[in-house]
Formats: structure tokens, C-alpha cells, sequence
């Protein structure tokens, strides 16, 4: 698997996401307050665009009546049928044992790391100073 260069770190701020394509598969980076994950776009029941789809908290219940909202934009809500993944893991929250997002690993680099390589950066311009997404596909 090789590296690629994504984006700035500026250019996926807090809150925010990012479609990527990276040797023909769509990747989407997420940024969840500072830190990045990326998963496949397409959704594993039907193929549907998870980087157009509404970022959610998780709710859980009890019973009736009784419910905990926790975790706000860490979950992923694909925009054809509803089915919601955990943006940290890919996990889906309708079959947790068997479905699951294909997760990629995504970290940070300094622009000076990456001058050494082996790296892609397709469309990033990259500088010394800066600092980059980068993502394993
Ligand atoms: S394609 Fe994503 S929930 Fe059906």
C-alpha cells in the first residue's frame, strides 16, 4: 500500500470531510475534532455515497421513553436507505457482527517527512512547513 497526500491539514478543518480518490476507489476523510478517519465511500449494502450522507450522534435506549445521546458527528448515515456506520471503525450499527465500512489508516505527516518518501501527492502542492492528510490505500 502506498501514501498518499490528500489534503492540507487546513483544507479538512474540525467538523468537516473530504471525498479523496485514490487509485480509483473513493475514500472519504473525516476530521472529528482534530482527529482524521477515512473510509471507503461506497456503502457495503447497496453502494450508496457515505460522504453525501448526515453525520449523526449515536442514540441509545434502555426502553421506551429513555434514551442517551452521545458521541455528535461520529456516526455516518448513508444517504440511500439509512444504515449508519461509526466514522471511528466502520462499523455498522445494523448488522455490527457482519457489515462493516472499509476503513483506511489516515494520519498526519510534516511536509519535511514527506520529502523524504515514498509518498503520492497527486493534486497537493507540498511545502516544508506544512502538514498533510495522508492516507494508506
Ligand atoms: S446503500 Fe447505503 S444503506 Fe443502502
Amino acid at each position: 500500500m502506498a501514501k498518499h497526500v490528500i489534503a492540507t491539514v487546513g483544507q479538512i478543518p474540525p467538523g468537516s470531510r473530504k471525498l479523496a480518490h485514490v487509485n480509483g476507489r473513493a475514500i472519504v476523510i473525516f476530521n472529528l475534532a482534530g482527529e482524521f478517519f477515512a473510509l471507503n465511500d461506497r456503502c457495503p449494502h447497496r453502494g450508496g455515497s457515505l460522504s453525501q450522507g448526515k453525520q449523526t450522534g449515536l442514540v441509545e435506549s434502555d426502553g421506551p421513553g429513555n434514551y442517551r445521546y452521545s458521541r455528535p458527528g461520529e456516526i455516518i448515515r448513508c444517504p440511500w436507505h439509512g444504515w449508519e456506520f461509526d466514522v471511528r471503525t466502520g462499523q455498522s450499527w445494523c448488522d455490527p457482527a457482519r457489515v462493516r465500512a472499509r476503513r483506511y489508516t489516515v494520519g498526519v505527516e510534516a511536509g519535511c517527512k514527506l520529502v523524504a518518501g515514498p509518498y503520492v501527492a497527486e493534486t497537493v502542492p507540498v511545502t516544508v512547513e506544512g502538514e498533510y492528510v495522508v492516507v494508506e490505500a
